[in-house]
């Protein structure tokens, strides 16, 4: 028997989801696909839960809105430029999921072309259609200051007053504005230009230097979290975290892997096992609705 599975992702991780979903399930073939949403069939029911997209599931199938009879479902729509039907954004927005329960998803991928699917709602899944966050748009200096917000909001991540907060790849300062924000104490490494709002933040300090050339000698205390979004290979990202973790003893890691390569999917297949073995308990990857071709790393310690 054929079974149908869908996959919502954003446009530029979906040569990545595909490469992703041809080497950990080789039985799925593409069955059809439009710029963020993509549809696999295979022969065996498994459980589909593909990396690189935002949501993945069952396909139910095809459907005309008239068709659509669900009392109880979320609905996301393919782009801002098709308009959800009155009656269905209200069955959406009435519409509340427990974590752990089956959430059916009605996806509007065209003008009167809508699929429907299913898939458990996990803890790390937002809580609105389509795993979209809730956090607000505003002026920040990068969309860097949405991915750690977005990481903090699907992880609930303990971040607490006056941590220390090493960051690696600072510059310009989305991600320090907002650990800032949080009552963080922040240690920025890049060797750019930090912004303005950032700097004359006393909680603050910049190191103007490349990561590599950290030494134990740049902390006289410990640091809470370590967390980078470097654009540079994970392989190298990797190296030097673990060369840090040899002197410093982080509560948690947040480590944004940038994956401009189908190779770097080689390193995310491994590295889980290898942060557990560094004394991380708790250690998942998550592609956030922010990402673009990067991947999000949390390992909590506890
Ligand atoms: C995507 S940006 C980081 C955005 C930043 N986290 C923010 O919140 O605005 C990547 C940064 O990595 C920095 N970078 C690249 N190689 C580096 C290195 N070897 N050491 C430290 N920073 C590096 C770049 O200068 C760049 O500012």
């Amino acid at each position: 028997m054929t079974h149908y599975y869908f996959a919502l992702t954003n446009v530029e991780a979906e040569s990545l989801l595909k490469e992703e979903v041809s080497l950990r399930y080789p039985d799925l073939r593409i069955s059809y696909s439009r710029p963020g949403f993509l549809t696999f069939k295979g022969e065996n029911l498994i459980s589909f839960k593909p990396l690189f997209a935002r949501v993945a599931g069952l396909s139910i199938g095809k459907f005309k809105e008239k068709e659509l009879l669900y009392s109880k479902a979320w609905v996301w729509r393919r782009n801002d430029k098709l308009d959800i039907p009155p009656h269905l954004q209200e069955v959406s927005d009435n519409s509340v999921f427990k974590i752990g329960e089956k959430v059916t998803l009605i996806m509007m991928v065209g003008n009167d072309e809508f699929w429907a699917g299913t898939y458990d709602l996990e803890s790390s899944h937002f809580q609105t259609p389509g795993e979209e966050s809730s956090i607000i748009q505003r002026e920040v200096p990068s969309r860097a200051y949405y991915k750690i917000a977005e990481a903090f909001e699907a992880f609930d991540l303990p971040f607490d007053h006056q941590e220390r907060v090493l960051e690696l790849g600072s510059a310009p300062g989305g991600a320090s504005l907002f650990l800032l924000e949080q009552d963080m104490q922040v240690l920025g490494v890049d060797p750019a230009d930090m912004d303005k709002s950032v700097l004359k933040n006393i909680n603050f300090k910049h190191i103007r230097r490349p990561f590599e050339t950290l030494t134990e000698n740049d902390f006289r205390e410990d640091v809470d979290w370590i967390i980078s979004d470097i654009n540079l290979p994970p392989t190298v990202v990797l190296k030097e975290v673990y060369r840090l973790l040899s002197f410093l003893n982080p509560r948690g890691l947040v480590l944004t892997l940038k994956m401009n390569e189908l190779k770097h999917l080689e390193v995310v297949a491994t590295v889980r096992e290898k942060i557990r073995a560094m004394g991380f308990k708790k250690v998942e990857l998550k592609y956030l609705p922010g990402h673009k071709k990067e991947i999000a790393l949390i390992a909590l310690r506890s």
